[in-house]
Order: structure tokens, then C-alpha cells, then sequence
């Protein structure tokens, strides 16, 4: 069976691409490396012995994602992960956004419904609820207008896919809706490639570490939370890709109750910024050079989810110990400056 995987040399959809080969699936990347490169892909073939198909095609383009499923006549099942995904840039640049992230979705749905493609995995974000107003957020949890852009491109998409649910019965569409990815292959042959100064926790702790920043700013210790700091759930990248291997098998076995659905991806527990640091040095006997500043704007003072529904329903639990997840990043920054 062949799964078409968009953004599949990214971050997240190059470690899914591994996690779906080594289940015996057949995989067919597009992306237009826009935030990626080819080279992904060498790395994917060192770890499981198989170069994925690859087209290099802009999903925007409506045309060339037809004649994309015209190629691949026998694509079973689609993961949907490309999309423009740094918050602040969206702010900045809000119609490049919208227009990436809903352009490419609407083409790849028109041209599953054409071809009679049934299946399809969604990439949306723990943005979609804001700061809750209860903890930790359960699916039903209400979602809350975005923060930027980029957050309410996964609010349309995901209300996309609900709309074209209600008409189009014989499609599966399902959401994950991942809290805060982080770490890399064990392997250090994929992990997060860095585009510029890093805007996310990880990547910038581990660049300090590596000597390549000076210092790592703290946003912020007067949050209402335990040290001050804000807090998150970290998900490690490999536990995530797991996540889309058994929604895609729930699809294509016919064990989805709706045919929209949507999951939160997360380990459950909530992590301050703080006693990420100290996991971190815990993991790697490394010293992080840290200073505590003032918070970010927009971001939320913390957030965690309620698995509930996932560890039941797809069977998929989160396993990586934070530790590992912190020395693969490590393995993996090192690897970079090799
Ligand atoms: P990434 O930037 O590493 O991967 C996205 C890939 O999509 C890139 O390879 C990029 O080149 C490609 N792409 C973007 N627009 C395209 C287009 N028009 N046509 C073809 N290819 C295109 O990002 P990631 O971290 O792997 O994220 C994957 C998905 O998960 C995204 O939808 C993102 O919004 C979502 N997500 C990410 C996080 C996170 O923190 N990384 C959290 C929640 C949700
Ligand atoms: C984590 C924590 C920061 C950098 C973003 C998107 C979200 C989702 C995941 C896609 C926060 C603190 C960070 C630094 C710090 N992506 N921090 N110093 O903001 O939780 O979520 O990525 O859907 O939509 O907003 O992730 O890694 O930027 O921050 O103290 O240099 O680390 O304040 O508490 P965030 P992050």
C-alpha cells in the first residue's frame, strides 16, 4: 500500500517516513523544499535501507498535485504535513500563510476526491486551544480564536476537514493535534534542520550548548506556575511519528467511529522551561549557559494534554523517556557540526 506523505522531508514527516517504512509501507514524499532539502532523504535510506519515491512539487499548484495522484495511481492514503509553520514569520507575512497552508490542503482533498483516495492524516497543533481555561485539554476542550496566522491556518484546515467530512461519507479524515515535538532519530541520520536563528526552545538550547548562541533566554519566571517558568508537553519526535503509523492503519481497517476525527499527540505531562533545562543537563552532563528575561508576546503560560482518547482509541502511548528525547537532540547537534 502507498501512502503519498507531503512534507515528508521535514522535520516530523521524515521521521513518520521512517516509522512507515519500517511497518512495510510504501511511501511517495512531495515537498517542495521549501524548509528542508534533498538530503533528508539519504538520511531516511541509511535507516531503513529505502530511498522513498520523491516529487519535488509545490502543493499550491492544483495542477501539478493532479498530475502528482495521476503517476501514483495506487496512493492509498495520504499524511498531510506540509505547511509554512514559524509563528512570528506569519504575523509578518499572513497571506503567504494562508495561502501555503490552505491552498495546499484544499488541493490535496480535490485531488483525493477525484481519485478516489479515502484516507487522510492531518498535522494540526495544541495552538488550536489557546490557553485553556482547564487542564490538562481534552479533545473536547474548545478551541479558542488563534494567536497568529500560522495558528488559525490549523483552526480553518482543521474545520476544512470537518466540512468536507459531512459530504463526502466515503472519506477518512483524521487530525492529530500534536503539543510540542522535540528531539530526533536515535540514529542522528533525521532530525530538525535549523533555518536561521531557532525561534523554538530546543534547537536554541542545544546550538547554545554547541557554542553557536551565547546565552539562552528564559521567557519569563512569573508565570503561575510551580518554578515561574511556562510549561509544555514535550512529545518525542519518534513517538509522534508512531502516532500517524496507527491512525493511517485505523483508516485503512475501518476502525474509525467518525469520519472525521481528531486526536491530541502528546506524553500527558506538562514540563517547565526550567526543568527542561535540568533534564537536559541531567541527559547530557551538559551546563546550559541560561538567563531568565521577560516573557514572550503571545505565548501562553502552560499547556499539556490529556491522552485519554489516543492511548484508547488508536492504542498509541507515548514511550521516549524525556532524558533520551534530550540526548538524541544533543546526538543530533553534535551530528550537525560534524
Ligand atoms: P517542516 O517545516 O520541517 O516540514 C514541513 C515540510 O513541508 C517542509 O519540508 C517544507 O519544505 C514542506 N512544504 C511547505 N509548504 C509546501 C508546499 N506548498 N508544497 C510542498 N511542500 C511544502 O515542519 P514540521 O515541524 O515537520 O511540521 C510538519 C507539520 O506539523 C506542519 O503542518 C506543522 O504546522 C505541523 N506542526 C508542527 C509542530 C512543530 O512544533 N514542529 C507542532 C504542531 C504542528
Ligand atoms: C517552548 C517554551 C517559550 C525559546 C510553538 C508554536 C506552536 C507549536 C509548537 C506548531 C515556551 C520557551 C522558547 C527560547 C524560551 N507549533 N522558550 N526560550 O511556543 O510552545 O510552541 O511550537 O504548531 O504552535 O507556537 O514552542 O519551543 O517556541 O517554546 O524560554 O529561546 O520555551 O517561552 O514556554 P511553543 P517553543
Amino acid at each position: 500500500m502507498k501512502i503519498l506523505v507531503t512534507g515528508g522531508t521535514g522535520y516530523i514527516g521524515s521521521h513518520t517516513v521512517v516509522e512507515l517504512q519500517q511497518s512495510g509501507y510504501e511511501v511517495v514524499i512531495a515537498d517542495n523544499l521549501c524548509n528542508s532539502n534533498a538530503g533528508v532523504l539519504d538520511g531516511i535510506a541509511r535507516i531503513t535501507g529505502v530511498r522513498p519515491a520523491f516529487e519535488e512539487l509545490d502543493l499550491t499548484e492544483g495542477e501539478k498535485v493532479r498530475e502528482l495522484f495521476a503517476r501514483h495511481r495506487d496512493i492509498g492514503a495520504v499524511i498531510h504535513f506540509a505547511a509554512l509553520k514559524a509563528v512570528g514569520e506569519s504575523v509578518q507575512k499572513p497571506l503567504e500563510y494562508y495561502r501555503n497552508n490552505l491552498n495546499s490542503l484544499m488541493n490535496v482533498l480535490a485531488s483525493m476526491r477525484e481519485c478516489g483516495v479515502k484516507h487522510l492524516v492531518f498535522s494540526s497543533s495544541c495552538t488550536v486551544y489557546g490557553q485553556a481555561d482547564v487542564l490538562p485539554v481534552t479533545e473536547q476542550t474548545p478551541r479558542k480564536p488563534a494567536e497568529s496566522p500560522y495558528g488559525n491556518t490549523k483552526t480553518m484546515c482543521e474545520d476544512i476537514l470537518r466540512d468536507v467530512a459531512k459530504v463526502e461519507q466515503g472519506m477518512n479524515l483524521l487530525a492529530l493535534r500534536y503539543f510540542n515535538p522535540i528531539g530526533a532519530h536515535p540514529s542522528a541520520c533525521i532530525g530538525e534542520l535549523p533555518n536561521g536563528v531557532p525561534n523554538n526552545l530546543i534547537p536554541y538550547l542545544t546550538q547554545t550548548v554547541a557554542g553557536i548562541r551565547e546565552q539562552l533566554s528564559v521567557f519569563g519566571d512569573d508565570y503561575h506556575t510551580p518554578d515561574g517558568s511556562a510549561i509544555r508537553d514535550y512529545i518525542d519526535v519518534v513517538d509522534l511519528a508512531r502516532a500517524h503509523v496507527v491512525a493511517i492503519r485505523r483508516l485503512m481497517e475501518g476502525k474509525n467511529k467518525a469520519n472525521y476525527e481528531y486526536f491530541n499527540i502528546g506524553t500527558g505531562n506538562g514540563l517547565s522551561v526550567l526543568e527542561l533545562i535540568r533534564a537536559f543537563e541531567r541527559a547530557t552532563g551538559e551546563k546550559v549557559n541560561y538567563k531568565i528575561v521577560g516573557r514572550r508576546a503571545g505565548d501562553i503560560e502552560q499547556v499539556w494534554a490529556d491522552t485519554t482518547l489516543a492511548n484508547r482509541e488508536l492504542g498509541w502511548k507515548a514511550e521516549v523517556p524525556i532524558e533520551e528525547t534530550l540526548a538524541n537532540a544533543w546526538k543530533w547537534q553534535k551530528h550537525l557540526m560534524e
